[in-house]
Order: C-alpha cells, then sequence, then structure tokens
C-alpha cells in the first residue's frame, strides 16, 4: 500500500482528529433525532402497513426512468402543499440536494455570497460551482449588504445561502433581513433548514414560515425568491432531502441536476415513511413532542446558555480537551461527541448537546454538574439577541 494514506491517519491521530464510527451507547444527547420519531410507535405501524400493502423498498431506477413511483409524488406534493410552494424535489439525503443545488443552479455569471458556518454539504457544493463564491462572516449583515452592493450589477444572479438554525452553534439567521437584503439587491435566497424542520415555524413548517405569505384558507405561500431545504434525518426521523421552490426551479433541476438524473431514486418506502412522518409533526401528537421539546430547550438554556434552542455548543477549546471531555460524559452514561475542527473553527473544539423529548431536567442538571468536574473549564456561549 502506498505510504500516504497511514501518514495522513497517523497525523489525524497525532491531532486528536483521527474519527471512527461507534455504536450508538448511553443516553442519546447526541443524535439529530430531535422529536424522538425515528422509532415513535405511530411511523413503526406505518412501516408495517406500508409493507404489507406492497410499498417497495428498492425503486429500481433514477426518477427519469421506471424510478418514479406513486409515493415520490404524494411526498412531493404534500411537501408543496406543506411548505407553500409550487413544486418540491425529494433527494436521498440532504447533504445530495444541497450539492445538487449549488452545482445546478448558479452559473459562471453568477456569485454566491454565503455564510462562513454553512454545512459542508452546500460548502462542497458550493467549491463544485463555476459561480463566483464569496464567504461572509457569520450572520454579518453589513458584510452581506457590502457584498450584494458590489457585485449587483456585474452578476447575473446573486445567490444568498444560509442555514436557518446553525448545525454546530444552535444560533439562528436573520432571516428577515437577509430576505429583506435579497428583495432589494434582486438575489436569490436559499436557506438550509435541516435543524429547523419539524420543530421550529408553526407546524414545524421551518423558520422560513415566517417569509411566507398566508392564504385565505390558512396555507402558506414562499416567495419566489425563496429556495429552501428540508432534511428527512434529522427532526423527521427517516432519511432524504426535500428541495421546495417554484415550478421553474424544480423543472431546471429536474432536467440539469446530475445528482437527480443519474442517481436510483431514493427508495419508495423511504419516500412514503417521510411523508407519514411530515403528517406526523402536522397532527396534535407533532404539537405535543414541540412542546416538550421547547420546554427542556428553557431549561437546557438556564444551565448553558445557547440560544434557547435544541442545540447547544459548550467550548472546550482544542480537539484533546473536548475528547477528554466527551469521555467523561459517556463514562457517565451519556452519548455526548466531542465536535472538532473542520466540523468548527480551530480553537473552538467542544461538546455538543443535542436535545430531543426523552430529555428530563434532572439529566441536565447532571449533565451540569459533571461539566464542573472537568479539569478544562467549559465556556457557555452567551445568548444572542
Ligand atoms: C445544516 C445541514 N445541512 C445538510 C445536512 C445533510 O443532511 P443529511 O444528513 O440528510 O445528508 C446536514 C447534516 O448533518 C446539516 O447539518
Amino acid at each position: 500500500m502506498h505510504p500516504r494514506f497511514d501518514i495522513t491517519l497517523n497525523k489525524l491521530r497525532e491531532q486528536h482528529s483521527y474519527r471512527e464510527c461507534s455504536l450508538p451507547s448511553g443516553l442519546d444527547l447526541s443524535s439529530n433525532d430531535y422529536l424522538g420519531l425515528h422509532d415513535h410507535p405511530v411511523l413503526i405501524r406505518a412501516a408495517h402497513e406500508a409493507l404489507e400493502m406492497g410499498v417497495a423498498f428498492g425503486s429500481g431506477g433514477s426518477r427519469l426512468l421506471r424510478g418514479n413511483t406513486a409515493e415520490h409524488e404524494a411526498l412531493e406534493q404534500y411537501a408543496a402543499y406543506y411548505h407553500g410552494c409550487e413544486k418540491t424535489l425529494f433527494f436521498a439525503n440532504g447533504f445530495m440536494a444541497n450539492h445538487a443545488l449549488l452545482t445546478s443552479l448558479p452559473n459562471r455569471h453568477d456569485v454566491i455570497l454565503y455564510d462562513a458556518r454553512v454545512h459542508a454539504s452546500s460548502r462542497d457544493g458550493i467549491q463544485a460551482s463555476v459561480a463566483k463564491s464569496v464567504r461572509i462572516a457569520h450572520n454579518d449583515l453589513a458584510d452581506f449588504a457590502d457584498r450584494l452592493q458590489q457585485f449587483r450589477a456585474s452578476a447575473d444572479i446573486i445567490w444568498i445561502v444560509v442555514e436557518s438554525l446553525y448545525s454546530m452553534d444552535g444560533d439562528m439567521a436573520p432571516l428577515q433581513q437577509l430576505y429583506e437584503l435579497a428583495q432589494v439587491y434582486q438575489a436569490i435566497l436559499i436557506v438550509d433548514e435541516a435543524h429547523a424542520s419539524g420543530i421550529w415555524g408553526v407546524n414545524g413548517k421551518g423558520l422560513c414560515e415566517q417569509l411566507c405569505r398566508p392564504e385565505t384558507d390558512g396555507a402558506i405561500r414562499m416567495p419566489e425568491n425563496l429556495i429552501t431545504l428540508h432534511t428527512c434525518g434529522k427532526a423527521l426521523g427517516v432519511a432524504g432531502g426535500i428541495v421546495c421552490a417554484t415550478a421553474t426551479i424544480i423543472d431546471t433541476l429536474i432536467n440539469t441536476c446530475r445528482p437527480f438524473i443519474f442517481s436510483t431514486a431514493p427508495p419508495p418506502i423511504q419516500a412514503y415513511m417521510t411523508l407519514k412522518s411530515m403528517e406526523l409533526c402536522a397532527s396534535e401528537e407533532g404539537a405535543r413532542l414541540r412542546q416538550q421539546l421547547k420546554s427542556i430547550c428553557v431549561t437546557a438554556q438556564q444551565l448553558f446558555g445557547g440560544h434557547g434552542t435544541q442545540i447547544i455548543p459548550i467550548i472546550l477549546g482544542d480537539n484533546q480537551q473536548a475528547i477528554e471531555a466527551s469521555t467523561f460524559m459517556q463514562q457517565a452514561g451519556y452519548d455526548i461527541r466531542a465536535i472538532r475542527p473542520p466540523t468548527v473553527p480551530p480553537g473552538t473544539s467542544r461538546l455538543r448537546l443535542s436535545l430531543n423529548v426523552h430529555i428530563t431536567p434532572s439529566t441536565l442538571e447532571d449533565i451540569r454538574q459533571l461539566l464542573s468536574q472537568l479539569d478544562t473549564p467549559a465556556t457557555f456561549v452567551e445568548r444572542s439577541l
């Protein structure tokens, strides 16, 4: 074997950046299964019924060949109604959806302005895109405004790429102001709702719900210059990524997006279960679960600071300190993971507390107590706003 791979792995070990998979053990404080839907009894029953009804678990081909099924179409229609857009497109996962969007829509006459903390899937898509791209300091509206002004005359389309709720910091984007900037400079706003979908916004529709126009029949209508991405493997407990946009944008993706055209369609059972999960989110049970999660978010903020959301960063500093802290927590029975660069900026290695509906106040108090026993003092992030 060429020595390059061992050299790389050894270097990662020396830097305490080496990663390996481990099976879940201990109380879950690290998954994105915020509402506990991945094994919710209603959804388990739905999965059994679906298989008995003959919903297939393999699609057999790409969507444009024989892989398109009634389950895919039903999910996309429901998602369009739910999120108030003309059309949606379902991908196998959120990573693929982000990458696909950003490599297909912007062209070489365009400019992409992206927040410094967007997810790797957006960054990789931006990097692979032929458009010029500019990194904007996190949540810095003045920086966004300056760059919009700078590129308005020369760029064909300016794309603004942000997350509604940031995955490693738990803070929210100033969506209203970003949308106003997009309006002023005729830009298109792309919002990754991965960690807001199912939880935040009316009925868990995501934080972009606030940018939508209410219709007379109680539905909402997304503005034309907004594209949202809803991942289905986090609060929804299944897997997938749904892009919501105008019919023109979705038809453009269907016709030009290589990861859509040249890939086997997601399993019909995945589409079916995602639809069932969205319906559950919209039901009274969904509202009950969201209320439960938000109540534990309030307790967690009192104990650990953060932004009042389900994601709480506890900053340790370097990689080794973060790993030692997570090992300590795991030995105490809590599955809390260390997050290190490149997922977060160097010097901000951390524990990421990820709350779900099964967490109780006494668990959080115990964790607070354990944190005070660490050799390295943990830094809690002050509530912004
Ligand atoms: C903000 C954000 N966007 C996209 C993704 C990718 O979604 P998926 O896990 O469905 O591939 C993630 C995954 O962690 C994420 O945190």
